[in-house]
């Protein structure tokens, strides 16, 4: 596991903007699996604006993200859908048919996650799966379980998770109870790994995760079997850490 630990929240964004940049310079195909919430926020701020200055390009790239919510429209303002196009796809020349999120509104959810994981698999492998962490050490929406699914399913948001979440909405009844989500094996399957951690309310986690045993009560733990994962932490984050 390779660690960094940043004391301006600026380079924190740089690193992580550079590990996906890079990649992309050097693999113009490149497959990158993508988050969202408040971590990745000025990561995708800083690819934009690498964008704009012309030293890289997302033409031939193909982007999975990782979840959605069920049964939000996918204009509605707090849809993963929306995030990701305010905050990255439309600013970048990512084609729009190369960029993937669940569909939270599938008549038949199963169907639409079988058919997720195979249009995946057609990509190849995810070259850099990005990921931010819960509070309960979900990645992805994998809550904490005494079993994790493989693959892309359907699951019931945790309360924490509702919680956390309520931030964005006028009201925690308003957060969706369910979602879509990558599941375990997908996300273990990329080539590489970029964990992001931020804030000192993810400290004790962060240490779990990192340190503590590998166990689904974790999910975020069984991201120490992968043979390349970097972690970027502010110091906050960190402060757990020794
Ligand atoms: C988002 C996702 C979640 C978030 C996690 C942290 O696509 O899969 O696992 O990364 O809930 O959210 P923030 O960054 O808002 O603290």
């Amino acid at each position: 596991m390779n660690l960094l630990v940043f004391d301006e929240n600026e380079k924190l964004n740089e690193a992580g903007a550079n590990i996906i940049v890079s990649l992309v310079q050097t693999n113009p195909r490149a497959v990158l699996g993508l988050a969202t919430g408040g971590t990745p926020v000025g990561i995708y701020e800083q690819v934009v604006r690498n964008y704009k200055q012309g030293l890289v390009s997302f033409r031939n790239a193909i982007s999975y993200n990782l979840d959605e919510y069920v049964g939000l429209p996918e204009d509605h303002p707090e849809s993963y859908h929306t995030y990701m196009r305010q905050h990255l796809f439309d600013h970048i020349d990512l084609l729009p048919e190369n960029a993937h999120l669940p569909n939270g509104n599938a008549a038949d959810p199963d169907a639409e996650c079988a058919a997720y994981d195979e249009m995946i698999e057609r990509s190849g492998q995810i070259d850099l799966q990005l990921l931010g962490i819960g509070h309960n050490g979900h990645i992805g929406f994998n809550e904490p379980d005494t079993d994790l699914v493989r693959g892309t399913h359907v699951v019931t948001l945790a309360e924490e998770t509702l919680k956390a979440n309520a931030r964005y909405f006028d009201s925690i009844d308003d957060v969706p109870k369910r979602a879509i989500t990558m599941g375990i094996g997908s996300i273990l399957k990329a080539k590489t790994i970029l964990l992001v951690i931020r804030g000192a309310d993810k400290a004790e986690i962060a240490k779990r995760a990192l340190t503590g045993p590998i166990t689904t009560d974790v999910p975020a733990s069984l991201l120490q079997t992968h043979p390349r994962l970097t972690v970027l932490l502010d110091r906050a984050a960190a402060r757990h850490l020794s």
